[in-house]
């Protein structure tokens, strides 16, 4: 396993490859991601990690930013080079993003998945 140097990072981008996110394509998704962010020589501030399932099923595949705090579904049908276009700007992909962060927590936005199980 690796150990990296995370001294210098920007953006991380959690990419869902849990059952339901395989399903859709999570392990293109991941590998073109990171081939996008080769192609703008951005890997010593972009850190990507492979995640199990992250509760959002229904929005599958689903990808996450931080520190953006921006979540995104349905990323099998991105363009990877126009997400981490905005992922380096630090600006929202309005077309897949599902939950965006503001004053209140998380808000859902028109994009995500009927609303879910409230947790208690
Ligand atoms: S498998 Fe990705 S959100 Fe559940």
């Amino acid at each position: 396993m690796a150990t990296w140097d995370l001294e210098g990072t920007k953006h991380h981008i959690l990419i869902c490859n849990g059952s339901t996110c395989t399903q859709h394509n999570a392990d293109a998704v991941t590998q073109s991601i990171r081939e996008a962010i080769r192609a703008r020589n951005a890997d010593a501030t972009v850190h990507t990690t492979r995640t199990r399932c992250n509760g959002r099923c229904d929005d599958a595949c689903v990808v996450i930013v931080y520190p953006q705090a921006t979540w995104y579904g349905r990323m099998d049908c991105v363009d990877a080079q126009t997400f981490v276009a905005h992922v380096l700007d630090q600006r929202v992909m309005h077309t897949n993003a599902t939950f965006v962060w503001g004053a209140d927590g998380f808000a859902q936005t028109a994009r995500a998945a009927p609303t879910g199980c409230k947790k208690t």
